[in-house]
């Protein structure tokens, strides 16, 4: 394995996430976790083990009860909010169910919203939101809105949407869960495709076992910790 520096993506440090309320939940216990640029990587573990909470502290935007993130071998905690918000628009790509597209725009203005936020909105911006749709079998639904999409449909443009500003890393939690068997193979090829051409590192979250079993390494939580790190290759 290549473990040099310049290869690292992000690192857990001894990460505990601990919700505090009238009984305290540990979710997330003594994480430790190195990824590297371009890895393809697959999270599974049962229902409440802690998979989501990961995602979060990983995507900046829950902050880990004690414990360091590291983004190249930058450590995160002592960024302020507007530091966070500007490396998540720029590096990171979210397709999470919280995170819902805008009912008053189109399908491609729902994907082009990362481009106009960062305020350098240019016709290539259109033009690949509108390759990106397309690869993702929505190239007749350009302009429509979400109501007028199914669930399904509506996930692939949360998916193009995550893809749209070119990120470092796609954190993806159950993207393929309201999609049909074929659907879902399509998109994780997709993924693969471009985890290939374009150094994009995945790391998604599924209940699917073939889905996992094709990424590069697993990692298994279970009750908040990482029982389980494999390689394939
Ligand atoms: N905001 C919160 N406040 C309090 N407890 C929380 C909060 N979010 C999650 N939890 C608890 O933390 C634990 C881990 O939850 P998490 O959402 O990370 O699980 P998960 O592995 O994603 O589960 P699932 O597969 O069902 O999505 C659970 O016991 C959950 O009830
Ligand atoms: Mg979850």
């Amino acid at each position: 394995m290549d473990n040099t520096p310049e290869k690292t993506l992000l690192k857990l440090e001894d990460i505990n996430k601990t919700y505090t309320g009238v009984q305290p939940v540990y979710a997330l216990k003594h994480v430790n976790l190195t990824v590297r640029k371009g890895e393809f990587l697959a999270i599974v573990g049962p229902s409440g083990s802690g998979k989501s909470t990961m995602m979060n502290v990983l995507g900046l935007l829950d902050s880990p009860t004690s414990g360091k993130l590291y983004y190249i071998n930058q450590e995160t905690s002592k960024w302020n909010e507007r530091q966070k918000a500007a490396f998540r628009n720029r590096e990171i790509g979210f397709i999470f169910q919280a995170h819902l597209l805008l009912p008053e725009f189109t399908a491609l203005e729902n994907v082009l919203m990362p481009a106009y936020i960062s305020r350098k909105m240019k016709k290539s911006h259109e033009n690949r939101a509108k390759d990106i749709l397309t690869n993702i079998g929505l190239a007749d639904k350009f302009f429509s809105k979400p109501a007028q999409l199914s669930g399904g449909q509506n996930q692939r443009v949360a998916i193009a949407r995550a893809l749209m500003n070119n990120p470092s890393v796609v954190f993806a939690d159950e993207p393929t869960g309201a999609l049909d068997q074929k659907t879902s193979a399509e998109i994780y090829n997709l993924f693969r495709k471009i985890n290939s051409e374009e150094e994009m590192t995945f790391i998604i979250v599924t209940h699917e076992r073939d889905l996992a079993h094709k990424a590069d390494r697993i990692i298994e939580i279970v009750d908040g910790r990482i029982i389980r790190d494999e390689f394939h290759s």
